[in-house]
This record gives C-alpha cells, structure tokens and sequence, in this order.
C-alpha cells in the first residue's frame, strides 16, 4: 500500500482545484446516509479516505458531527470548508486509517469511492475496525464497493485528457486501465504528458456482493443491503440488477453489526 499517499497526492495536485467542491454527488451522498440511517437526524459520522473533505463538509452542513480521516494532501484542501460547516461540525485528520485513534463511537462509517485498496487481509483489518472499534450497535457503515463486472470491461481502455483550465484542470494527462482476472484487481494507471516515464497506478481490490459477504465473515459486520444506481435491494434477492454487470463501476454496500456481537 506504499503506492497510496503518493498516488493520492499528485492526482489531487492534479485535479484538486476543479474537484475540491461540493457538488450534487456529495449531496446524493447525504441524502443515502439518511436513507439507510433511516432519519435525519443530527448524529456522529466518521468517514474514512475522505479526499478533498467536500462530502464531509456537505455532511457537516447537513447537521452533523463530522470526522474525516485522509492520509494524503488532498486532505490539505479541507481547510477550505472550515468556516462552512454549520449548522454540523468537521474535524479532518491527516492520518491512515489503519493506525488512527479516534474517542466515541460513530452512528454512521462511511467509506466513498476507496474500499479495495491492497489485500483481502487489509480489507478485513479495516472492516473489523468499523465494526469492533467504531459503529455503534445500532449504526451503519456505508462502503463504496468497486464493481468487477464494469472494470473488467474497461481492460485495456486508454483516455488522452487534454487541459481544461476553465474548469480548474491544468494538465495534459493519459489514463490506462487494466483488469487482473486472478486477484480481480483493476490497476488505474496515469500519467503526465509532460513527463511519460513518471507512471503512477492505483490498484482497487473488486468484490461481487456474494464475495464481500465472505470477506465480511468474522469482521463482526454483515452485508444488510446494496444500493446500485438509485435501487437498494437485499444482496441475496436481486433478480437482474443489469447496471451490475455493465453500468455502475460501483455500489454501496450496507453494512451493520452482526446480531449478538458486543
Ligand atoms: C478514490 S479516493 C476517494 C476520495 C473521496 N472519498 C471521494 O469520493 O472523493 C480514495 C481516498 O482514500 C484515501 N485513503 C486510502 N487509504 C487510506 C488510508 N489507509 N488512510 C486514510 N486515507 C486513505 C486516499 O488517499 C484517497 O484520497
């Protein structure tokens, strides 16, 4: 996992200055931490690999008490929501997420857009965190799961992104995906047109529903329901579910405490 600080860092260097803003998707974020919280409630959320910290923020301005834990610089661009938080409140630490102490228990663990980053047993390290350290019993944890189906597809896809700096973005960039159908790894890889050799990858571990049930045994959580697109279903009752296998290159897991744990 040494790739992730730096991989992190430089595409926030990147794009940070188009993307650290609250847009509609963090406000559709909010809006499914109310749905699976079931209210709307003020309450404690913790959200891991919270990027530039605009989901949080927009969580912060809908009422809440915030956490946000990032290790990379992206979380540098935090500071400028610090004043528009209100009526919640936002704490953003630079940590990993592995290694951080955090005081309290969290009604809501949410994850966006990250889980999958090295081994199987990382995953399940960090899961056991969410459910032994973090939820409380009667919380929820809301994981954004890469979708092997749609990665895979995407094998061997190259994109040439030219500057936009009306937008924000000032670099000339490739990208190059790829699949690894053995780990069912898909390996994001980008570079700057400016200096072609300085190859940076990220690497997100996939999981079908079926197969993250598995990963979740033992962790003290089990996978409640899944939200694709705009549909929640239970993940053992979802007939069809075609944006599975060609649309959404994610979805969200919801994940609570196994019954009976302490
Ligand atoms: C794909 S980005 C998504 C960022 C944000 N959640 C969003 O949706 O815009 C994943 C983020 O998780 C962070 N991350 C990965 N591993 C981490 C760790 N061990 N501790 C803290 N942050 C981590 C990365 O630095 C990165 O900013």
């Amino acid at each position: 996992m040494d790739w992730v600080r730096d991989f992190y860092s430089t595409t926030g260097g990147w794009w940070g200055a188009a993307e650290a803003r609250i847009t509609d998707r963090d406000r559709r974020r909010v809006a499914l931490i109310h749905a699976h919280r079931g209210n709307a409630r003020p309450g404690r959320v913790l959200e891991l690999g919270s990027g530039y910290g605009a989901t949080a923020a927009a969580t912060a301005q809908a009422g809440h008490t915030v956490t946000a834990v990032e290790v990379s610089d992206r979380a540098d661009f935090a500071a400028r929501f610090a004043r528009d938080t209100a009526p919640g409140s936002l704490v953003v630490l630079k940590e990993d997420f592995y290694a951080v102490r955090l005081p309290g228990r969290f009604d809501v663990v949410c994850y966006w857009n990250g889980f999958g980053v090295g081994s199987d047993a990382d995953q399940r390290r960090l899961l056991a965190r969410i459910g032994d350290e973090w939820l409380t019993p009667d919380g929820v944890a809301l994981v954004d799961v890469a979708n092997p189906f749609v990665w895979a597809g995407w094998d061997g896809d190259e994109e040439h992104r030219l500057p936009r700096p009306e937008l924000g973005y000032h670099h000339e960039l490739y990208e190059r995906t790829s699949f690894d159908p053995v780990t069912c790894t898909a390996v994001d890889t980008w570079w700057s047109a400016t200096d072609p050799t300085q190859r940076i990858s990220q690497r997100l571990r996939c999981y079908t529903p079926a197969d993250l049930s598995l990963l979740l045994t033992g962790t003290g959580l089990v996978l409640d329901r899944i939200t694709v697109g705009d549909r929640t279903s239970a993940p053992t009752a979802s007939p069809g579910l075609p944006e599975l296998l060609r649309e959404q290159h994610e979805y969200l897991a919801v994940l609570r405490r196994e019954a009976g744990r302490a």
